[in-house]
């Protein structure tokens, strides 16, 4: 008789998870107020009051504890406008990790720069910063980083490094929105933090992002970029425009509409409160592994002194689970219990989604097929060995979480019926 649910056995679990995104009463009654106004973007006449976009940029700037703020239509926006805010361009490098979602380098490429593609620390899944030292050459502008999964990038180490080189730090915060570095929001380390408000997000309205930033300078162009070249009016009158024609740069049209900023102002109330559920259930499970043999959740490093799950991540030894990896590993704790299980991004050099050659003018970046041949292994050994489970998961009813813990140690007692093909789902953001 078959054990694994993936073989046709009994699951484990088959009650559900908790669902995301999370609707709240103050949430609905923001969209509600936003949808009967008159004003369902910035670039609509003033009302008698602030917009919720500038409430949104505010708020959020206070919950991260820097001055500025730029909310965009996604995260890669708030990555293309922090770029373009750096003015890098045509002949430029920017160096990123080898284990990202493609907007790291797809991004660089937009703005005829060549991304860099280096390996990443297999301890914290996140770019090396000895792998960013020896990739450094002289047309290197800037590094952009990922807070990964679970995790935050050695900031100390970065930061160091950029300031010793002359180079613009990008600290892609998408999964990462609450962590903390030596006490310090992620965000307001690099010279721009973007973020990511795509609807699997920890802070999400379905789509949008935001561009931090303690420079004034570069708020001003980051501002004026998302916003077609606008800047704000100082004070605006009701009925009036608040986007003047500033033209400093030349930008195009990122901005966050008025609804999708009323959503993430009433889901920025219950962040903190998800974040410190999460985190609690993220020790339960991680006493609750350490019982399983092969299985070691990822650490936080010693510096990370608030951490944040986007996904719960853990390492698997393929020796005590038959030799599978963590594809197939995944495939059957999804089996098991229905959570949002799935290993990690593909590397970035064979991620299906990195295609320079299908866009004709990429052709004009100098050396751009070498990226699909960066060596990564690090990368690839995280690709095999790591398995991750949705944030959803996380703010599950405490009791639930052991479930998680019981499937990956039936898994690993039956790995021998594995079937080593176990389809893998589509990976998503
Ligand atoms: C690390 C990272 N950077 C950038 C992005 C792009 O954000 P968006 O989908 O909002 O454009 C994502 C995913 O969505 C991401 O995970």
């Amino acid at each position: 008789m078959a054990d694994l649910a993936l073989n046709g056995g009994a699951p484990l679990w088959s009650e559900g998870w908790p669902a995301w995104p999370v609707q709240t009463p103050r949430t609905l009654e923001n969209a509600m107020r936003c949808l009967q106004s008159e004003r369902w973007a910035i670039s609509g006449p003033r009302l008698d009051s602030d917009g919720f976009e500038q409430i949104f940029a505010g708020e959020f700037a206070d919950f991260l504890g820097v001055p500025y703020c730029v909310p965009t239509v996604n995260g890669t926006s708030s990555l293309l406008v922090a770029l373009e805010a750096l003015d890098i361009g045509a002949g430029d490098e920017v160096i990123v990790p080898g284990l990202t979602w493609v907007a790291s380098a797809s991004t660089v490429m937009a703005v005829n720069a060549r991304p860099v593609i280096v390996d990443v620390d297999r301890r914290t899944l996140c770019i090396d910063p000895e792998a960013i030292r020896a990739a450094i050459g002289p047309r290197t502008r800037a590094v952009s980083i990922v807070h990964l999964y679970s995790s935050v990038c050695d900031l100390t180490a970065i930061r160091e490094l950029c300031d010793r080189h002359g180079l613009a730090l990008i600290e892609d915060c998408a999964q990462a929105h609450g962590a903390e570095w030596e006490g310090r929001k992620v965000g307001g380390w690099g010279d721009v933090g973007a973020f990511s408000m795509q609807q699997t997000k920890l802070l999400t309205a379905g789509e949008g992002g935001a561009a931090t930033t303690r420079d004034e300078t570069l708020y001003r162009r980051m501002y004026q970029l998302r916003s077609d070249g606008r800047s704000r009016v100082a004070l605006p009158r009701p009925g009036e425009m608040e986007l003047s024609m500033a033209g400093e740069v030349m930008g195009s049209n990122y901005c966050m509409s008025e609804l999708n900023a009323a959503v993430l102002s009433g889901q920025l109330l219950d962040l903190r409160d998800q974040n410190t559920r999460r985190a609690g259930n993220a020790a339960l499970l991680d006493a609750a592994l350490a019982a399983v043999p092969g299985v070691t959740p990822i650490q936080a490093l010693p510096q990370v002194t608030e951490r944040t799950y986007y996904y719960y991540t853990f390492r698997i030894d393929p020796g005590a689970f038959g030799g599978h990896t963590a594809e197939s590993v995944s495939a059957a704790l999804r089996a098991e219990t229905g959570a949002p299980f799935q290993p990690v991004y593909p590397p970035l050099p064979r991620h299906p989604l990195l295609r320079p050659a299908t866009k004709r003018r990429y052709g004009a970046i100098p050396g751009l097929d070498g990226i699909l041949k960066a060596a990564v292994p690090q990368a690839e050994a995280v690709y095999r060995e790591c398995v991750t489970v949705h944030h959803s998961a996380l703010l599950a009813d405490p009791a639930r979480i052991a479930v998680l813990a019981e499937a990956v140690a039936k898994v690993q007692q039956h790995a021998g019926e594995l079937d080593a093909m176990a389809t893998p789902m589509d990976n998503p953001l």
